[in-house]
């Protein structure tokens, strides 16, 4: 199992291309079986989720062809199966949103339960709800859920009982081939449904709202194929530009969408940073000081993200003063607490939703151990900071959603390494010794 070895304490300084965002690119790749025709997708993440879909889609019969620059296309002309299995579902959550689509255009899908996860229960009874309402009949049998819609789904009016990204991206889907109009209320504002409301109108669907918390979605016979480019991953782009913040260094984002992150980039000038913006290009510069301690909750879009709470948790960490970090989207989210308390860090929970934190003025190296995809990035940063070298073992869960990271880390002066198995001595008590 891989592990990275991080030797912290130096300033991150250098210049990035933001990659291609996880969470548009999901949904969009199971969109593709909306249409026989083929559709090419540029700007994919090169990630381990991704080859995850394509995986799926290829499971169901659907023919994928990648290039060297990771353009894909897919071509769902003839699919095998309507049936996305346990073995790929357990693996990742969001294979979840194949069901709107398979359910639109064949009238039936049989898709395993995502099951319970690390990061809270997560059930999908409001994407249920929402095929439900457009006149799908639903069944959950022996851990899988069974839709059938044998005369097509029909366009209705739905109100989602709380905000869900994979729950309005699911229903956006099915609603596009529905007969009759769609109206939904309540929909997420995430970027990430943007995108996809504007993927599925280059494939002729009529998508409307999209962004806003009404969509209307206007059914159509039938959509036809499209190429599409993957908006850029606000999430790495924050995910980086924190970890700049919190070594007191300097970044520029190229190919970044500003726009997508402002709640983000308003608490990193709160933390004292220094952040200039143009159309597609973010700079950070702390000056070499030491970030500011600032209070975060997290909330649906255009709030702060809960995607990027435990990274800046890390950052306040090791800022100047105390702060409380509040997250409101999971129920149990702060796993990475007791982590990042292992390199000195003086965090303590306040029940399962709030964090105090104490910031201290350094921390120092120890093994630690990644718990999820974003609260792994959050112990890359304290590592970053940390006095000596840290082992961070299980990083499959930040392969999962951080491109190329040890050469992205790199590029910006760190020292970093991914090995595979960890070395005789403790390279936290090497580090701190040497
Ligand atoms: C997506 C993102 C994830 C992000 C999350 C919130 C992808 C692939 N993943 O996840 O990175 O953290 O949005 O921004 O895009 N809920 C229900 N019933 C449902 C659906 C959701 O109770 O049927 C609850 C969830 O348990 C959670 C909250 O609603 O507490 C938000 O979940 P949701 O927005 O659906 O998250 P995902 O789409 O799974």
């Amino acid at each position: 199992m891989d592990k990275l070895l991080i030797a912290g304490g130096k300033r991150l300084s250098g210049t990035l291309r933001v990659s291609g965002a996880k969470n548009s690119a999901l949904p969009i790749l199971a969109g593709c079986v909306l249409t026989p025709e083929p559709v090419a997708l540029d700007n994919l993440p090169h990630l381990h989720d991704v080859t995850t879909m394509l995986e799926l889609l290829g499971c169901l019969g659907a023919e994928v062809v990648v290039d060297e620059k990771m353009r894909v296309e897919v071509s769902a002309r003839h699919l095998d199966q309507l049936c996305a299995p346990y073995e790929l579902v357990k693996t990742m959550r969001a294979s979840f949103v194949v069901m709107g689509p398979l359910l639109a255009r064949f009238g039936e899908a049989e898709v395993s339960l995502p099951g319970g996860c690390a990061i809270g229960a997560r059930p999908v009874d409001q994407h249920l709800k929402a095929f439900e309402a457009l006149g799908a009949d639903i069944e959950v049998r022996d851990g899988y859920v069974i839709g059938r819609a044998p005369d097509g789904l029909t366009g209705a009016d739905f109100r989602f009982d709380l905000v869900t990204v994979g729950g309005t991206q699911n229903l956006l889907m099915a609603a596009t081939l529905a007969r009759g109009t769609t109206r939904i209320g309540n929909a997420a504002c995430e970027p990430e449904v943007k995108d996809l409301g504007d993927f599925l109108n280059a494939m002729g669907a009529r998508v409307s709202g999209h962004g806003t918390p009404e969509i209307v979605v206007e059914g159509v016979d039938a959509l036809h194929g499209c190429t599409y480019r993957i908006m850029p991953d606000r999430v790495e782009a924050g995910t980086y530009l924190i970890a700049a913040a919190a070594t007191r260094g300097r970044i520029r984002l190229n190919q970044a969408a500003p726009d997508t992150l402002s709640a983000v980039l308003d608490k990193l000038r709160e933390a004292g940073a220094d952040v200039s913006t143009g159309e597609d290009w973010i700079e950070l510069d702390m000056h070499g000081r030491r970030p500011v301690a600032v209070d975060v909750e997290t909330a649906v879009y255009p709030g702060f993200p809960t995607d990027m709470q435990a990274q800046f948790l890390a950052l306040n960490a090791v800022a100047d003063g105390d702060s409380t970090i509040t997250e409101t989207i999971f129920e149990n989210r702060f796993m990475h607490v007791q982590e990042i308390n292992r390199l000195g860090a003086r965090i303590e929970l306040d029940g399962p939703s709030r964090a105090r934190v104490h910031g201290v003025d350094t921390l120092k190296a120890a093994p630690v151990m990644a718990t999820d995809l974003r609260a792994s990035f959050s112990l890359v940063v304290a590592a970053l900071v940390a006095e000596g070298t840290t082992l961070i073992d299980r990083i499959y869960h930040i392969d999962r959603g951080y491109e190329t990271i040890e050469e992205k880390l790199s590029q910006l002066g760190a020292d970093v390494q991914r090995v595979s198995r960890a070395p005789a001595r403790s390279p936290a008590r090497a580090g701190a010794s040497g």
